[in-house]
C-alpha cells in the first residue's frame, strides 16, 4: 500500500484574480482525495461564490484593452515559454496529475505532451492570424478581412483532461488577444493551479488569465450568465451543455460544447483482427474508459465474433489495474466516488441486459482495496438499443454489438445520441471510404484505435457530442474571433454603379 503524505499540509487551492492567489473568504470547500487511495488527501476546492466568479469577470474586462493591443506573435511567444516549462516540469506535474485524477503515470506525461505540443502550434498561429484579400466588382476597390477578438471568454472545463483540454481552449483565446475567466473541475484543482503557474511564470499580465474554483451551479452558472463574458468554451455533459446553450442564447453569446461520446468500433470479418483486438482494449480501458473518445462498443461482424470476443478477453484479462503511479499498471481507479457508483450500476444493468464475459465487479486485489477501482468488463450479445449500449457510462466497460454485415454494423453503429468518434477494421479499401462517409460522427479512425487527435488537426463531434467551431488546429483558433470585413475605395470618385 502507498504511505499516506502530505496529510497535514493539505491546504485549500487559492483562485488567481488580476495576479492575485487569493483562497476566497468564507467559501465552503470540498475534499479532494486521491482515487487510486482514499487515505490521501491532497486539498481542498474552495467553492467560490457568484461575487468571486465577477471579480474574475470585472478583472478580466480590464484588462481586454491592452492585451487586444499587445502584438500577437508577443502572446505567442509567453505560450512557447509555458510549453518550454511544461516541458522541464512534465515529471513532477504528471505525477500531480495521476495523484488527483487517477490516471497512469504513463497517460499523464501523455497528456501533458499533448498539451506541449498544442501550445507550440498555436503559438505558431500567433504569426498566421491572417485574413483575406477580395477583389472588387468595381475599378479601384478591394476588400479585406480582420480576425478580432470578442472579449472575455468563459472556460469551463473537465477534470479527466485537466491540462490538454484547458491549453487548447486557453492557447487559442489567449493567443487572439481575448482575456480569459477559466473554471477548472472542481476534482483537479491542484493540477489547474500547476497550469495557471506555468502562465504566471511566463509572464500572463494580470487580469488577463483568471481562474475561479467552485460549483458549476454557481461559479460556472455566472461565468454563464454574466452580460461581460462574450464567449463560452465548454467541455461536459451532454445535459449541462444544453442548459449552457439556452442560457447563452438569451445573450447570443458565441458557444462551443464538446460533450459526450459512445465511440463505436467496426470490426469486420477481413479485418487483422489481433490488430482490432489491441487497439480495441486500449482504447476502452485506456484512461479507465473515462475520456469522451474512449471505445465504449465493438460492433462486429457475427462470423468472427466468437472468435473475436475471445481475442478481447484474453487481452482485457491481462490488463492490471492498479494505482496509476505504479509501474506495470494500465487501468486507474475511477475519479471519485461518484464516478464509481455509477459503473457500478452500469455493470448491474448490463448483468440483466446482456451476457457478462469478464470482470463486472469492483476490483478486490489488494492493491486495489483504498480506491475506486473496478475490474475491467466485458458485456457480449449487447442489443445496439440496450442502455449500456446507448448511455455513456465513462468507465472500464466495453459492450460487444453482433451483426450480420457491414451495413448492419454501419447502421448500429450510427444508432445513438451522440457522434464524436469511431473506427472501422477491415482491409477492403471501397468498405474504408464508404464507411468514412457514412458514420456519423466528427472523427473516422481507419484501422486504428478511436482515441485521441493531434494538435493541429481540428477535434470535436456532432450530434449530443458537439456544438460551434471544432477546438484544436484552426477551427480552434478561428472560435476566438470575430471576423470582420472591411471595404476599401481608393478611386476617389463618386460611386456611379450601385453595388447590391
Ligand atoms: C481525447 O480523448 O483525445 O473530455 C481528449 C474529453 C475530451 C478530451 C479528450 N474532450 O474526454
Amino acid at each position: 500500500m502507498s504511505t499516506v503524505t502530505r496529510v497535514n499540509e493539505a491546504e485549500t487551492c487559492a483562485n488567481y484574480i488580476n495576479g492575485e492567489w487569493s483562497v476566497p473568504r468564507g467559501a465552503e470547500r470540498l475534499e479532494r482525495r486521491n482515487p487510486a487511495d482514499r487515505r490521501d488527501l491532497i486539498g481542498y476546492t474552495p467553492l467560490s461564490s457568484r461575487e468571486d466568479a465577477r471579480a474574475a469577470i470585472h478583472a478580466a474586462g480590464e484588462a481586454f484593452a491592452a492585451w487586444r493591443s499587445t502584438p500577437a506573435p508577443a502572446r505567442g511567444k509567453m505560450l512557447l515559454k509555458v510549453a518550454r516549462r511544461m516541458e522541464e516540469q512534465q515529471e513532477e506535474i504528471a505525477a500531480l496529475l495521476t495523484r488527483e485524477e487517477g490516471k497512469t503515470l504513463a497517460e499523464s506525461k501523455g497528456e501533458l505532451t499533448r498539451g506541449i505540443n498544442i501550445l507550440e502550434y498555436t503559438a505558431g498561429e500567433a504569426r498566421r492570424l491572417t485574413g483575406e484579400t477580395l477583389p472588387s466588382e468595381l475599378p479601384n476597390n478591394f476588400a479585406y478581412t480582420l480576425r478580432q477578438p470578442i472579449g472575455v471568454a468563459g472556460l469551463i472545463t473537465p477534470w479527466n483532461f485537466p491540462i490538454a483540454v484547458p491549453v487548447w481552449k486557453l492557447a487559442p483565446a489567449l493567443v487572439t488577444g481575448n482575456t480569459v475567466v477559466w473554471k477548472p473541475s472542481e476534482l483537479t484543482p491542484f493540477t489547474s493551479r500547476r497550469l495557471v503557474e506555468l502562465f504566471v511564470a511566463a509572464g500572463v499580465p494580470a487580469g488577463v488569465l483568471n481562474m475561479v474554483h467552485g460549483r458549476g451551479e454557481v461559479a460556472g452558472d455566472e461565468i454563464v450568465s454574466h452580460p461581460a463574458v462574450k464567449a463560452i468554451s465548454f467541455t461536459g455533459s451532454n445535459p449541462v451543455g444544453c442548459l449552457i446553450l439556452a442560457k447563452a442564447a438569451a445573450q447570443m453569446k458565441k458557444v462551443q460544447l464538446e460533450m459526450g461520446g459512445k465511440n463505436p468500433v467496426v470490426v469486420l470479418a477481413d479485418a487483422d483482427l489481433e490488430l482490432a483486438a489491441d487497439n480495441t482494449v486500449s482504447g476502452a480501458f485506456g484512461s479507465t474508459g473515462q475520456r469522451c473518445t474512449a471505445t465504449s462498443r465493438v460492433i462486429v461482424e457475427e462470423n468472427v465474433a466468437d472468435r473475436f470476443v475471445e481475442m478481447l478477453e484474453e487481452r482485457i484479462r491481462r490488463l492490471r489495474t492498479g494505482s496509476g503511479a505504479q509501474a506495470g499498471v494500465s487501468v486507474g481507479p475511477c475519479v471519485d466516488e461518484a464516478q464509481f457508483n455509477k459503473v457500478r450500476e452500469y455493470l448491474e444493468i448490463g448483468k440483466t441486459e446482456a451476457r457478462l464475459v469478464c470482470g463486472g465487479n469492483v476490483e478486490k486485489t489488494a492493491e486495489c482495496e483504498d480506491g475506486y477501482f473496478i475490474a475491467p468488463t466485458l458485456f457480449d450479445h449487447v442489443a445496439p438499443e440496450a442502455r449500456i449500449a446507448q448511455e455513456e457510462i465513462f468507465g472500464p466497460v466495453l459492450s460487444v454489438v453482433r451483426v450480420k454485415n457491414f451495413e448492419a454494423a454501419i447502421a448500429a453503429a450510427n444508432s445513438i445520441r451522440y457522434g464524436l468518434a469511431a473506427s472501422i477494421f477491415t482491409s477492403d479499401a471501397s468498405r474504408v471510404f464508404l464507411a468514412a462517409e457514412q458514420l456519423e460522427c466528427g472523427m473516422v479512425h481507419i484501422n486504428s484505435p478511436t482515441v485521441g487527435g493531434e494538435a493541429h488537426v481540428p477535434f470535436g463531434g456532432i450530434k449530443g457530442t458537439g456544438y460551434g467551431e471544432r477546438e484544436t488546429g484552426s477551427t480552434g483558433v478561428d472560435f476566438y474571433t470575430e471576423l470582420k470585413v472591411v471595404y476599401v475605395d481608393y478611386s476617389r470618385r463618386k460611386r456611379e454603379s450601385k453595388l447590391y
